[in-house]
């Protein structure tokens, strides 16, 4: 995490930005995480180390199973959403998976809990929410097509987009392809992690099937004419480079792709994906992006341009964004 008392800090967090890449419970704050972890007698899961890709997927296991009780769906809420406002962030769509919430008897009960925190926490720190319905690529078609059904139910009540989370490895963006016709029939947007773990092909497909924006996608990079597919597209890549170093998707931030990615023409917001288990917020990363990766100011005000224009935020919303980022570049 970088100095959040650091003059460059500062900077980015009075850039508006929207923040579409963030999976709610891992946006938990670390004092709230060990306060509840001490409650429940139970050890804090490791944080920015992990063994591999599964140790990372356990330690976010971990944290949706601290979520078992309404009040503490309703503290994180409260916290994530906080976080965000004093991070500069305008439209937060976060992901997030019902099914697994231990502290309601249905997904529906969960989700309808969830947007209603999200709402009246959006209202008290000034922040538009929308929600992310994030599809476990690893439970099957059934669990697929219900969570698309569920966020089809509350397309006009909160929920933007259904996701598609997990390792890609096993299971291909095509898992999903009946699920994402179900939410895009109902007006909702589709955005799969895609890219991340698997090669080029896999972002391809995401945008065959109708991706609306692409969790990762970084490794296009790999193929030119995906690349070109990309920069061509109305699809943008939502980037989270310390994700992608510490689960050993890009060797070095130096190394990263995503400059590369903006001189292709490629459409990119930038996000923090996990903070708390990579310890980055989304303004560290653009920070990061900054001093670590080379990228100039202006060039990182286009891409809190393009997290405004790719997000599910209302119009009005839009306009009033953008022409404050005008006077942040000045
Ligand atoms: N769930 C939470 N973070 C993820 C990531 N980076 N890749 C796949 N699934 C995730
Ligand atoms: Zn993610």
């Amino acid at each position: 995490m970088t100095d959040s008392h650091s003059s460059a800090y500062h900077r980015f967090a009075a850039l508006p930005k929207a923040h579409l890449h963030v999976h709610l419970e891992a946006a938990m704050r670390e004092e709230t995480m060990r306060q509840w972890c001490a409650e429940d007698g139970v050890d804090a899961p490791p944080l920015v180390e992990f063994p591999d890709f599964t140790g990372f997927l356990d330690a976010y296991g971990l944290l949706i199973s601290l979520l078992r009780t309404p009040e503490r769906v309703e503290r994180l809420l409260d916290e994530v959403v906080a976080d965000a406002a004093a991070q500069g962030v305008v439209a937060l769509e976060f992901a997030s998976i019902p099914e697994k919430s231990a502290a309601f008897d249905s997904a529906e009960d969960a989700l309808e809990f969830i947007l209603r925190a999200a709402a009246e926490a959006g209202q008290r720190h000034g922040v538009w929410t929308g929600a992310i319905v994030s599809i476990d690529r690893g439970a099957g078609p059934d669990h697929a097509r219900a969570a698309a059904r569920l966020a089809a139910r509350f397309a006009d009540h909160g929920v933007v987009a259904v996701g598609l989370v997990a390792d890609e490895r096993d299971n291909p963006v095509a898992c999903a392809a009946e699920a994402f016709g179900i939410a895009r029939a109902a007006g909702l947007g589709v955005v799969p992690h895609s890219g991340e773990l698997a090669g080029p092909e896999e972002v391809r497909s995401a945008i065959e099937l109708g991706a609306s924006r692409i969790q990762h996608g970084v490794r296009a990079i790999e193929d030119p004419r995906v690349l070109r597919l990309l920069a061509e597209s109305r699809v943008c890549l939502d980037v989270c480079p310390s994700s992608n170093v510490v689960l050993d998707v890009a060797p070095s931030l130096r190394d990263h792709p995503l400059p590369e990615l903006l001189t292709a023409g490629v459409r990119c917001s930038i996000g923090a994906d996990d903070p708390l288990l990579f310890g980055v917020d989304v303004v560290d990363e653009y920070v990061l992006a900054h001093e670590r990766m080379g990228i100039a100011e202006a060039r990182l005000a286009d891409c809190a341009r393009t997290s405004i224009e790719f997000s599910f935020a209302p119009a009005d919303l839009k306009r009033d964004a953008l022409a404050r980022i005008d006077d942040w570049v000045g």
